[in-house]
């Protein structure tokens, strides 16, 4: 709703940051952290991410025999080495219900969350996902999150966590509110869309009960996890990770921005637009 009319029948994951569509981002830094079987769970009008991640033989030979490589690397994912699935979660019912769609492509195994409308880090540069993993193994955790430090006026936006000890760079988790008000928030600590979880979460997930808006949360099924003394653990994000927020025009104008006048192709002449924009205005 709140980037409407650009996202009437594209999912905001599409949405361009620069040059690359939000959920590109999220793959680039998923495989660079060495995540390479990924589900996605799309829904009704997600059609576009599955079509962006497939191959197109006419574009890739165009590319190959103009000598454009560079951007055949940026549209050609196969060179990832990545395999991609799809699978569709057929009502909105919330996060939470989300990942229950992806039970069967887990299995036993422990799994990573992505959440495919947050980028971590200018141009996706993020080694938090391998911090994550690294904290699981060493910790023996049922779930480890992202998180990331936000002002005490926003905690109406994020999942936050209360920490044991606040002042670590990994801790441990003993309570979550999804979207508090700030006088009733914990921390400022915000769940940053990547956490790993063991297979016990699915059935966290399916005892939580719909909140007010018939949506089923991650969060309140972490939570359950903490009930029952099992080893939540926060990592913070670096000072170079932070998240882009595209949840609403302000925050996504301000990511586009920031992408632009970064892009090694773009990014010097897009800055002396803006001067001289700026200088206008
Ligand atoms: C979701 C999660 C929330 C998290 C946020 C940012 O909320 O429920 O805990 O802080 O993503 O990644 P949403 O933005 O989907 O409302």
């Amino acid at each position: 709703m709140r980037l409407l009319p650009a996202t009437k029948s594209q999912p905001k994951e599409m949405l361009p940051v620069g040059r690359k569509p939000i959920v590109q981002y999220v793959v680039e830094e998923l495989v660079t952290n060495g995540i390479q079987q990924m589900l996605f769970i799309t829904g009704r009008n997600k059609a576009s991410i599955e079509n962006h991640f497939d191959d197109d033989p006419e574009l890739f030979r165009a590319l190959n025999e103009g000598d454009r490589k560079e951007l055949l690397s940026e549209v050609n994912f196969k060179d990832l080495g990545a395999n991609f699935f799809y699978t569709r979660q057929r009502l909105q019912r919330g996060l939470g219900d989300a990942v229950l769609c992806g039970e069967n492509f887990a299995g036993e195994e422990p799994f990573l969350v992505a959440l495919g409308d947050s980028i971590l880090g200018l141009h996706a540069k993020s080694n938090v996902v391998a911090r994550l993993a690294e904290v699981y193994e060493s910790k023996h955790a049922s779930c480890v999150i992202a998180v990331e430090e936000v002002p005490r006026d926003q905690t109406r936006h994020y999942g936050i966590v209360q920490p044991e000890d606040e002042t670590a760079d990994s801790f441990r988790i003993v309570n979550l509110i999804e979207k508090p008000k700030p006088e009733e928030s914990p921390s400022n600590l915000a769940i940053a869309g990547r956490y790993i979880f063991s297979p016990v979460i699915f059935e966290m997930i399916r005892r939580v009960k719909p909140d007010q808006r018939g949506e089923i949360q991650l969060t309140d099924a972490i939570q359950r996890l903490c009930d029952e003394r099992r080893r939540v653990m926060g990592v913070r994000l670096g000072p170079g990770e932070r998240r882009y927020d595209i949840g609403n025009f302000p925050s996504y104008f301000e990511s586009f921005v920031e992408f632009a006048l970064a892009d090694p192709l773009h990014g010097v002449e897009f800055r002396k637009v803006l001067e001289r924009l700026l200088a206008r205005a």
